[in-house]
């Protein structure tokens, strides 16, 4: 068995795409099942709190981190050898790179993640936010994920309906710091309709006249979306959109469209309504605001950017700005996506 290698006050710098400089008191990889227990093992014997870090795409370091980070290497994908082209189950390893998954699948053949091309991050943090784009969550695909359980020190197999899946939400965000999520396994395969819908999607690929398009020409045509809106992490730091898009009434949702006719609103069932969080912190005017080292993206108001040289803390408080402004205007109360550390 091999054993882990402990390093100690470890910049997590490269480990967070907001790249704030923290340290994790200590930092180990864990890359099977036996190491992932391993490392749970030495956080229990020091009495050391545990932290599973992946590429820290959907965090806010605000302070070092104590105790033990494990971050996980296997990035193994696994397509099941009696899978047809209409249904293939395919297992992936939690520190997989999400995109390089997403290209590696329709390589095979297999479509049903190209709407999530370019999401930031790893396969095993895509389960926990039930990460979402251009008309797709990831809950759709997945048939279940493997998981140890810190407190009982157990290996579960959570199905789909385990996995209490909604709008950037699941079971493992709820019961955050309990769980070690090892491996995903998703169904894809031909029989899933492609879906591009969504305006910008839909809207782009009929200019470029790909209609009806293919798997990857809708990969394309997000990775060109994302690229003309949403910053490159490894250019300027930043986790995504820093806000949910807050779900209303519907009776609210009619109010604030007929006091804000361009409000984009999206029907989520028969009594409530997703709202833009984007449109309305834009309408504020934060849109390129930067102030103390972090501000408000240029050309996405829902994303929030840091330049380098600025604490988590810094960007907490641009947040608690815009969430008291759009309180203040729209009487909406905004939450922020990313977890806060
Ligand atoms: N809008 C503005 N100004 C802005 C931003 C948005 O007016 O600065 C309006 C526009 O009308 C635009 C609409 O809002 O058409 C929707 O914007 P966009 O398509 O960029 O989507 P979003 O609601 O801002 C969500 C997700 C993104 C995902 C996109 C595409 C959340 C919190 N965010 O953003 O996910 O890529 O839809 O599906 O649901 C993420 O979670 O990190 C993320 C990037």
């Amino acid at each position: 068995m091999n054993a882990l290698s402990v390093h100690k006050q470890y910049s997590l710098r490269q480990h967070n795409t907001l790249g704030f400089d923290q340290l994790a008191e200590h930092f180990v990889v864990a890359s099977n099942d036996q190491q992932i227990e391993q490392a749970v093992a030495l956080a229990h014997s020091n009495k050391w709190p545990l932290r599973v870090i992946g590429e820290g795409s959907n965090i806010v370091l605000t302070q070092d981190i104590p105790g033990l980070a494990l971050h996980l290497g296997d990035d193994t994908i696994h397509y099941d050898a009696t899978g047809t082209a209409h249904q293939t189950l395919v297992s992936v390893g939690a520190g997989a790179n999400w995109d390089h998954l997403v290209h590696d699948t329709l390589l095979h053949g297999l479509n049903g993640l190209e709407n999530l091309s370019l999401i930031p991050g790893t396969a095993g943090a895509a389960p926990v936010q039930n990460i979402g784009a251009y008309g797709v969550e990831v809950k759709e695909l997945i048939e279940s994920v493997r998981a140890f359980h810190i407190g009982s020190q157990q290996w579960h197999e959570f199905s789909k309906d385990d996995g209490d899946y909604s709008y950037r939400h699941s079971m493992f965000k709820k019961n955050t710091g309990q769980y070690i999520i090892s491996k995903v396994t998703l169904s894809l395969g031909q029989q899933h309709a492609l879906k591009y819908a969504y305006k910008d999607l839909h809207s782009y690929l009929e200019e470029c006249h790909q209609m009806p398009p293919t798997p990857q020409q809708i990969r394309d045509a997000v990775i060109s979306i994302r690229q003309s809106k949403l910053p490159d992490p490894d250019l300027i730091g930043n986790a995504g959109s820093f806000f949910h898009n807050p779900i209303v009434s519907t009776q609210k949702s009619a109010a604030l469209k007929q006091a804000h006719p361009k409000l984009p609103v999206y029907p989520v069932d028969t009594q409530s309504a997703k709202i833009s969080a984007g449109w309305m912190i834009d309408s504020l005017g934060f849109k390129g605001v930067k102030q103390h080292g972090v501000g408000v993206y240029e050309k996405q108001a829902l994303v929030l950017v840091h330049f380098g040289d600025a604490s988590g803390e810094r960007i907490i408080e641009l947040a608690n700005q815009i969430i008291d402004r759009v309180q203040e205007r729209f009487g909406v109360q905004l939450h922020i996506e990313p977890l806060v550390i």
